[in-house]
């Protein structure tokens, strides 16, 4: 009995000491690499998050060394654990559109006319996310909007590499088109929505979409914080904010690649810029360069960088990134000019942030109308960072806030 007991009290001990040292380790790491700039909104919080998100990538790690689970399915596993209850206010049900996995939110009020619809692509670097991580912002756009959402569980890399995701979110879009009439969806209020890579999904799901003419025509689309580019990882946003978390400059690179190629093998060189030809950077030059983004945001230190060349098995192994289904930023004015009006949502303190301002200024270019929020005080992932009360952000509700008011509007 006592040797039971013994044993028992030092494998708590040991565990506790464990845990004291990853939450030191992991406190450690936050503080010597990321930088959380004096304008961030609540810097401790976003430390907190930072510091969770570390214990469990690196818990992962060790799993996955002792060979008992992926880091990625753990993080996975861990991001997606937490269940809601019932929401009195939806009908909330698990379908299938073809061969995709989706969940609908119908607000159960009735309604004296047909509802807006609103498809939602969930981010988390095309690598994590899932419906369960979105359920709570996915609630809140149902509810405080008045329409209903379907949140698509698209495929994920680094299993299923590029096109999966974007085919699962396009094929569950068409699906949902055809058949609006019975969700009790008007036709001419459909918006594509989503947030970071998701973000992505929904550009690109609606150029696909916007030259179609045997399907109704998206009202809008609303773009939160979205990655529409891989050629350059050394503008002024990825510069300046490249330790800000949650998202790392040499993450953001990575998590392309993973969807990409399913591995990061050429990180090195798509990080310095070395895997894109320079005759082909020149090209895209009038839609991705710094000259496109306005002075005031430069201002926070940005050093403009020589172009270098590349081999060409680098290329090789990237030049998919100049497909505008993976890279939206670099469509043709031609499809640019028939999107649907445009919500963008950036961080001034996020990598990604002058993805969407560049975005921003080529869908004006070609007519499109652009209601554009920016937070000032905002980081990538703010808006559904945690889905939980007590870590959630003044800035990122003022930011959904905004989402709100734009469908409200459409
Ligand atoms: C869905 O995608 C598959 C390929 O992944 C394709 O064969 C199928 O026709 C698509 N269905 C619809 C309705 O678009
Ligand atoms: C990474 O992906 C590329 C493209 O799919 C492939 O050619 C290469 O062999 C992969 N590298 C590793 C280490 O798996």
């Amino acid at each position: 009995m006592a040797v039971v007991l013994t044993v028992l009290v030092l494998f708590l001990a040991g565990f506790v000491a464990g845990f004291i040292l990853l939450v030191m380790g992991a406190i450690n790491f936050d503080f010597s690499n990321s930088e959380i700039p004096p304008g961030v909104n609540q810097p401790a919080k976003l430390r907190i998050i930072h510091i969770i998100l570390i214990s469990t990538a690196v818990v992962g790690k060790i799993l996955e060394n002792i060979g008992i689970c992926t880091q990625v399915s753990f993080v996975r596993y861990m991001q997606g654990r937490k269940t809601l209850g019932v929401d009195p206010k939806l009908f909330i049900k698990d379908l299938w559109f073809e061969k995709v996995p989706v969940r609908i939110y119908q607000p159960k009020a009735l309604s004296a006319s047909q509802r807006r619809g609103v498809m939602f692509f969930h981010g988390g670097g095309w690598v994590f996310g899932s419906i369960e991580t979105h359920e709570k912002l996915c609630r809140s756009i149902a509810r405080d909007s008045d329409s209903v959402v379907v949140s698509v569980g698209y495929r994920l890399a680094p299993e299923h590499k590029y096109p999966a995701a974007y085919e699962d979110c396009l094929n569950a879009t068409q699906h949902f088109l055809h058949r609006l009439e019975h969700y009790g969806v008007d036709p001419a209020r459909v918006t594509v929505c989503g947030d970071s890579a998701g973000g992505n999904l929904a550009a690109a799901v609606s150029q696909t979409l916007a030259g179609r003419s045997d399907l109704p025509k998206l009202r809008a689309q609303i773009l939160l914080y979205p990655g529409l580019q891989a050629l350059d990882f050394n503008l002024p946003s990825y510069q300046q904010n490249r330790g800000v978390p949650l998202l790392f400059r040499e993450r953001a690179a990575f998590y392309v690649l993973q969807y990409l190629n399913g591995n990061a093998t050429n990180l090195e060189e798509v990080l310095e810029g070395s895997h894109i030809p320079i005759d082909i950077k020149l090209n895209y030059q009038k839609w991705v360069s710094p000259d496109n983004i306005p002075e005031k945001f430069k201002v926070r230190g940005y050093k403009p960088r020589v172009l270098l060349d590349c081999t060409t098995e680098v290329f090789e192994k990237v030049k998919r990134f100049c497909e505008p289904n993976l890279c939206p930023l670099l469509a043709a004015d031609t499809i640019l000019q028939q999107l649907p009006e445009s919500f963008i949502l950036t961080c001034e303190y996020d990598v990604l942030r002058d993805d969407g301002l560049l975005y921003k200024k080529r869908l004006e270019d070609n007519g499109v109308r652009v209601t554009w929020c920016h937070l000032e005080d905002g980081f990538h992932g703010i808006i559904n960072s945690f889905g939980s009360d007590w870590l959630s952000f003044p800035s990122g509700k003022r930011g959904l806030d905004n989402v709100i008011n734009f469908l409200k509007s459409l």
